[in-house]
């Protein structure tokens, strides 16, 4: 019966095992599943179009051939994510209709301009820096392929923290133009990295469900904080300045003290009007589009395929 299954799922859940596919699981487990690991798909999708813009001007042919695997690493993590989602029952074309037609969400980060090179290393150390904070608990995710996906991702994910703090520090041990670079891009993007954990605990609607089912196992605000505390101390042997004047060790807690993060800006973002949603989507749904012969193509070869073999 649904209550002996219900138990059972319960059971397992309570005692930090793992859901498969195959398994009984309620209708609101899969549900917030597929709304997390689809949104999570489309941001690694959405994130390849910022730092895209720049592989036509990289410096040099040694950061030109890091910043293509690493949007193709992008491009990677999307289609796991995308498999990942559909083991819940759930088609990848309804997937992207969600995404193409706006009505799915993706991370809020990647609707802000990249203006100038610095940002590209400023996206690998502080953007891909958040997500591994945000990603290291999730490959301790109680869904199994979900789990499994982000051992990968956050491997590679850590290539990327690593090229971009490498870019900037070649940059800060340059000229004063280029220092200057390094400098406004991390002014640009510290606030929006910081609003990437999501809203607060006390504002997050799916938190304290997400942390019973084992989907998250670290709160927004917890990993926010682990986020700074790892920080400080790498902008400081970079030599930037952190644009927070409240940002001070507390000794007394053992963390860092923050500032006010603009919440209504975060919506504003998350809610599609922020500086670059429009052209973000635009790109995506064109790209999509323009692939349609390759989907076609793909069709009429399997369906050739299948009437070879009928034959
Ligand atoms: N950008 C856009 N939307 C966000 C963001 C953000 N940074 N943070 C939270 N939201 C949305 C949530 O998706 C949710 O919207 P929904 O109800 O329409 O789905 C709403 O704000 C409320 O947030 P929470 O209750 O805190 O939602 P949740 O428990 O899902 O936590 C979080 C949000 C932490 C982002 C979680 O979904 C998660 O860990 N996702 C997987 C990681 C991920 O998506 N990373 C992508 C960026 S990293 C990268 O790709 C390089």
């Amino acid at each position: 019966t649904v209550s002996d299954q219900e138990a059972a799922f319960e059971a397992r859940i309570d005692a930090d095992g793992r859901i498969e596919p195959q398994d009984w699981m309620p209708e609101a487990y899969r549900k917030t599943l597929v709304r997390q690991i689809s949104q999570h798909a489309h941001s690694e999708i959405v994130g390849m179009l910022p730092e895209g813009n720049w592989i036509s001007r990289a410096p040099s042919l040694k950061r030109k051939a890091i910043l293509i695997a690493k949007v193709q690493d992008e491009g990677g993590h999307g289609l796991y994510l995308y498999s990942a989602a559909e083991t819940l029952g759930t088609s990848r074309d309804q997937m992207l209709e969600g995404l193409h037609s706006g009505k799915a969400k993706y991370s809020s980060i990647f609707n802000y301009p990249t203006l100038n090179w610095a940002d590209v290393g400023v996206i690998g150390w502080l953007v891909d820096g958040a997500a591994i904070m945000n990603q290291i608990p999730l490959c301790r995710c109680s869904y199994g392929p979900y789990s499994r996906a982000m051992i990968r991702v956050c491997k590679e994910e850590s290539f990327h923290q690593r090229q971009g703090y490498e870019a900037l520090l070649v940059m800060m041990q340059g000229t004063e133009a280029q220092k200057a670079m390094v400098q406004d891009a991390v002014n640009r993007l510290w606030w929006k990295c910081l609003a990437m954990f999501g809203p607060p605990d006390s504002d997050s609607p799916h938190s304290a469900q997400g942390m019973r089912w084992g989907i998250k196992r670290i709160s927004n605000d917890e990993l926010r904080q682990k986020f700074i505390d790892a920080t400080v101390p790498q902008a400081k042997v970079l030599g930037v300045t952190l644009p927070d004047p409240d940002l001070k060790w507390n000794e007394e807690r053992q963390h860092h003290d923050y500032g006010q993060i603009d919440w209504q800006e975060f919506w504003n973002t998350v809610e599609g009007n922020g500086p670059c949603n429009k052209e973000r989507l635009a790109t995506r749904v064109k790209a999509h589009n323009d692939g349609q012969w390759v989907r076609d193509a793909a069709l009429a070869y399997t369906r050739k395929q299948q009437q070879r073999a009928q034959k």
